[in-house]
């Protein structure tokens, strides 16, 4: 009987403490995935309804290793005239007087960056979308990951698609 009490317990915290660690992975999962943003921009907007194409913001991302995020500039080809008394595009038109940069929290980023090859460049000529790797931005208000960025994740791709696996195309 005490035997039993004793091991019930033990079953109890060790539950517990598995319980605690995925709620707590989970949240840390979540907010990393979807962080907030300086501005409250949104892909549903931009892209989802008024139809502007990945390339125009993201400008770098056929030619070079990183898409980026654009310059304040290209929001305000818009936003000298549109929305201007709102609270959020106010915060916008400060950073542009102030010609400082947003400070864009950054949503995806490959673990090990230092030891892993990988170009924009590379896949957009290859025709590889960005949705394939990103999801439907068109549908996101806040940008959140959809991909692990994982070895596997690349390496399965890579596999489906005939594109080479070797170690050292992605490991210099
Ligand atoms: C009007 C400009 C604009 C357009 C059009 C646009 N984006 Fe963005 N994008 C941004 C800005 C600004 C950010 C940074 C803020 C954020 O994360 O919401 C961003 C962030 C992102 C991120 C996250 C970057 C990170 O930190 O990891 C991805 C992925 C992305 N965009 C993909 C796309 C794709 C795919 C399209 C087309 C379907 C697209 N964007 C169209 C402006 C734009
Ligand atoms: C091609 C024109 C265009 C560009 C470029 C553009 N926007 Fe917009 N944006 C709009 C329009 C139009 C709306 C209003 C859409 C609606 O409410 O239906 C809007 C809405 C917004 C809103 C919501 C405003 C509010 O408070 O209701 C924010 C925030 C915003 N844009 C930020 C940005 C940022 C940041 C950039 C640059 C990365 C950007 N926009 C680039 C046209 C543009
Ligand atoms: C083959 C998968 C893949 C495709 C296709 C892809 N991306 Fe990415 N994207 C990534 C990965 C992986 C990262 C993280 C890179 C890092 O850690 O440096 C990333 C990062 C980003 C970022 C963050 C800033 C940066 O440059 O690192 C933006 C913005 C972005 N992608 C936009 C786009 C847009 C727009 C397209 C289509 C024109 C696109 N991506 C196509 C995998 C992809
Ligand atoms: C959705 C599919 C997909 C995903 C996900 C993907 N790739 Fe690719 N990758 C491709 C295709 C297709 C090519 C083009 C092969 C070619 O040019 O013939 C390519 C090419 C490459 C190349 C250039 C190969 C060469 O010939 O030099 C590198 C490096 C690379 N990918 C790294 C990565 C890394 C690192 C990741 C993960 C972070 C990744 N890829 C994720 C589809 C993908
Ligand atoms: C298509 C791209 C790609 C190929 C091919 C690839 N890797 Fe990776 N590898 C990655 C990425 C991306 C990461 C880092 C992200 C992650 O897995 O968390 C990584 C991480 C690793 C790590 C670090 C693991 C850790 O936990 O720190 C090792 C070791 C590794 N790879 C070995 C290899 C070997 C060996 C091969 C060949 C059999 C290989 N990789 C082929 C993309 C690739």
């Amino acid at each position: 009987m005490v035997k039993r009490v004793i091991s019930a317990a033990i079953f109890g915290y060790f539950a517990l403490f598995v319980v605690l660690i995925l709620l707590l992975g989970f949240r840390w999962n979540t907010q990393r995935k979807a962080p907030d943003q300086p501005i409250a921009f949104s892909h549903e907007v931009h892209v989802g309804k008024l139809n502007l194409e990945c390339l125009f913001c993201h400008d770098t991302a056929d030619k070079s290793t990183f898409a980026g995020v654009p310059p304040v500039s290209r929001c305000m080809e818009c936003h000298v005239a549109v929305k201007t008394e709102t609270p959020e595009i106010q915060k916008l038109t400060k950073y542009w007087n102030d010609k400082e940069p947003i400070p864009w929290n950054r949503v995806h980023r490959i673990r090990i960056r230092n030891h892993v090859y990988f170009s924009h460049e590379r896949h957009i000529k290859a025709d590889v979308k960005c949705e394939e790797c990103h999801g439907q931005l068109a549908a996101m208000a806040k940008v959140r990951a959809v991909s692990s960025l994982k070895m596997g994740w690349c390496v399965s791709c890579h596999e489906s698609k005939q594109a080479p696996t070797d170690c050292t195309i992605c490991h210099k």
